[in-house]
């Protein structure tokens, strides 16, 4: 009789799942309902954009993945390293990467230093840690700056390093909020190639935060729009495009095509605001 009857918690309906959320809502203290009704899926190793208007719910609903916030409501699910879990429960704060958009790095010790603290804070012993921290060094084309400090660095180095930080642990999910947005168009565009690239190679799940129509459809195979506050989804567009992708599909019709559909569907969202 209980055939096909799925126990919440049994992490049986999220096969092939990294990140599930059903009916999430966060009201804040202060009465402020930053989400509502929140519903998403991501499937494991897929890159997906999380578009919305400044103010949606965008970081909510991240740091709420992450554990760091709870939600008022509705359930959130996380997968990682082959296990189910609830945000804040049995995560040691490594199965998830989280890029900010300030790059946050400890401005008196050297790159190498801010790459290894998550490390540290997981008492992961020295001889292991020199390798992981060099690798994800490697990883980002940072190896020949591990002595330097953060102020010699460009903003486009700094998140750079923000990234092998939040690579260090090799995490299942990464998490990136708005990572490039204080970043020069040039600088920005070449950190979406190396992250695409870097997503190539490893497969990890990846939910990236923009308010870029243009960016979230160069990166991601799947689109989520939000609507303003208190965000819901409001469309959820896929992006089949060839892959590797680059300069090519950046300047195609195909792209153009895919952000007028994610403009199309965010456009509500902005109605009866102030253009400014
Ligand atoms: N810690 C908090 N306490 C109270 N209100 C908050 C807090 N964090 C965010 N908010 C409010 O919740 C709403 C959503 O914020 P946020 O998730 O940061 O949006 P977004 O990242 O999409 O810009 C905003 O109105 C914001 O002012
Ligand atoms: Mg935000």
């Amino acid at each position: 009789m209980d055939e096909g009857i799925i126990l919440p918690g049994s992490g049986a309906d999220i096969a092939g799942i990294s990140v599930s959320l059903q009916g999430v809502t966060k009201i804040y203290d202060s009465g402020v309902a930053a989400l509502g009704q929140l519903d998403l899926k991501v499937r494991k190793g897929e890159f997906v954009a999380l578009v919305g208007p400044s103010g949606c719910g965008k970081s909510t609903a991240l740091r709420i993945i992450a554990g760091l916030s709870a939600p008022t409501s509705g359930e959130v699910r996380v997968s990682y390293h082959g296990e189910e879990g609830r945000p804040g429960q049995g995560i040691s704060g490594q199965a998830i990467g989280f890029v900010f958009q300030e790059p946050t790095l400890m401005p008196w010790t050297s790159v190498r230093e801010n790459v290894r603290l998550p490390l540290k804070l997981a008492r992961v012993a020295a001889a292991q840690a020199d390798a992981r921290v060099e690798e994800a060094l490697q990883r980002v084309g940072l190896l020949e700056f591990a002595k330097s400090y953060p102020r010699e660095l460009s903003g486009g180095m700094k998140m750079r390093v923000s990234l092998a930080r939040a690579l260090v642990t090799d995490p299942d999910i990464l998490l990136m909020d708005e990572p490039f947005a204080a970043l020069d168009e040039i600088t920005r565009f070449r950190l979406n190639n190396d992250l695409l690239a870097l997503w190539r190679n490893l497969r990890k799940t990846v939910i990236f935060v923009t308010h870029s129509v243009f960016e979230s459809v160069y990166l991601s195979q799947r689109v989520v729009v939000m609507t303003s506050r208190p965000g819901r989804i409001a469309a959820e567009i896929s992006v089949t495009a060839l892959e590797p992708r680059g300069e090519e599909f950046r300047t195609s019709a195909a792209y153009t095509d895919y952000c007028r559909k994610v403009s199309a569907a965010l456009a509500p969202s902005y109605s009866g605001r102030s253009a400014l």
